[in-house]
């Protein structure tokens, strides 16, 4: 596509708030307070603020970077570096069609318990509703598939008029609603305990492992390894706009939203003495339980999901734009078509990974249900294989200094440096360790 015909953002503001969007989401909100909870608490919590302000701010910018100097899709900007690497630009196009379906599904649930909410009372046993409602064979997928196609709909209104209005309108919102939210869980009984939990560091749970569940946080949280940035990049028109300016933004308010995450369910879990590690289910069944019990907290619980889904929206919507960019400057295909065609991919694909908590639970890879399978493949192997091909790629094969991401030298030197073998030593680490090979 030629430079004149290709969309663009329409304001600073606007790349900032969609790249937020991205970062900001289930990693944030339910990912990250069952991980610091798993590992520590405040120990934790220092790890992973290192490793976001320095692997993950490295990739990001790298990313983004990229995006912005070739203004084209993952492959074309893979294959300006070399044109053997375009190849990378596919792997991105595979994983956002793995992740896509089932963080879909997820977010259908969600859009499902913002109506639920109001018909749970403290009778309801939570885990059964939970667990009875996913492996059923229809109302799931009812929800995903609206949740699917609204975010289809957002894309297919394009960059300006559809991504960004979007994100412009639901982040700040977003942002709004967490802050009520938090302050209302803060006065709740005993919710200094949860704080304390939270920010206390605990240095003997400090493991290799910790570091490793850290740097995985990090990744999904950001929303590296998959070209994301690229792509957001590629749409940034105004070329006197640096990287470091959009950029650090997305990681200051990623970082914020997992503090405020951490500050309002880790007070709510205290207050109401259930399991700190409850895990994934903890927004799904100790959450409404504690919503359901508290004056007003059905409204509250209501605001909650609304949250949830709001930053569950702005993340699908970047995961579905990464394909259709690339099936628009690869495949010359109409936005139209391209949103239309991967909407029915995605649908169909989800639909069995919905199945495979009812229906089709019995069919197992790996000893995996669909489901699993998914989301071990993404966050484990995909997204850190993405995240080191794009080190090996720009720290490597790029030379050094074609890419610049900071106007100062000794920002720029760290960077490279940090390109070069902090991320790559790192992300190896990680990979061994999601396929649990040290
Ligand atoms: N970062 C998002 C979250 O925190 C999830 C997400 C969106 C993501 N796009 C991604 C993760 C791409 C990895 C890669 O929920």
């Amino acid at each position: 596509m030629t430079e004149t015909t290709r969309a663009s953002w329409g304001s600073k503001l606007g790349v900032m708030l969609a790249a937020a969007g991205s970062a900001v989401g289930l990693g944030n909100l339910w990912r990250f307070p069952f991980c610091t909870a798993q590992n520590g608490g405040g120990s934790f919590l220092v790890i992973y603020l290192l490793c976001s302000f320095t692997i993950g701010l490295t990739l990001v910018f790298a990313e983004a970077a990229l995006g912005m100097k070739v203004k084209s899709d993952p492959t074309d900007a893979f294959g300006w570096i070399h044109p053997k690497l375009k190849f990378i630009g596919g792997l991105c196009v595979f994983t956002s069609m793995i992740i896509l379906p089932y963080y879909s599904l997820v977010g259908g649930w969600i859009l499902a318990y913002v109506v639920k909410i109001f018909s749970m009372s403290s009778a309801t046993d939570f885990g059964t509703a939970f667990s009875d409602f996913a492996a059923s064979p229809v109302e799931p997928l009812i929800f995903f598939y609206v949740y699917l196609v609204g975010s289809a709909v957002v894309v297919y209104f394009g960059i300006q008029n559809g991504i960004e209005k979007f994100s412009k309108i639901m982040m700040p919102i977003l942002f709004i609603l967490l802050l009520v939210l938090t302050g209302r869980v803060l006065m709740l009984d005993r919710a200094w305990e949860g704080v304390k939990f939270f920010f206390r560091p605990d240095f003997s749970k400090l493991t290799g492992e910790t570091l490793m569940n850290a740097m995985g946080q990090v990744f999904f949280s950001v929303s590296v390894g998959m070209g994301i940035y690229i792509t957001y990049g590629s749409y940034v028109k105004d070329d006197t706009v640096t990287v470091s300016q959009l950029m650090r933004p997305v990681i200051v308010l990623d970082v914020l939203v997992s503090l405020l995450a951490g500050l309002m369910i880790f007070p709510a879990v205290f207050s109401f003495n259930v399991p700190v590690n409850a895990g994934p289910s903890l927004i799904f069944i100790t959450l409404p339980q504690i919503f359901v019990s508290i004056p007003f907290g059905r409204f509250f619980g209501f605001l909650f999901f609304v949250i949830l889904l709001g930053a569950a929206a702005t993340s699908s919507i970047s995961l579905f734009e990464v394909a259709v960019t690339f099936m628009c400057d690869q495949m010359k295909m109409t936005r139209q078509k391209a949103v239309v065609g991967f909407s029915a991919v995605c649908l169909f694909v989800g639909t069995f990974v919905s199945l495979s908590f009812g229906k089709l639970s019995g069919f197992k890879i790996g000893g995996k249900i669909l489901f699993d399978q998914f989301d071990f493949l993404a966050s484990n192997i995909l997204l850190p294989l993405g995240g080191l091909l794009t080190c090996i790629a720009v720290g490597w094969i790029l030379k050094s200094g074609r890419l610049i991401v900071f106007k100062n030298g000794i920002m720029q030197k760290g960077f490279e440096i940090c390109i070069k073998w902090i991320a790559p030593v790192f992300i190896v680490l990680i990979l061994l360790k999601g396929l649990e090979l040290i």
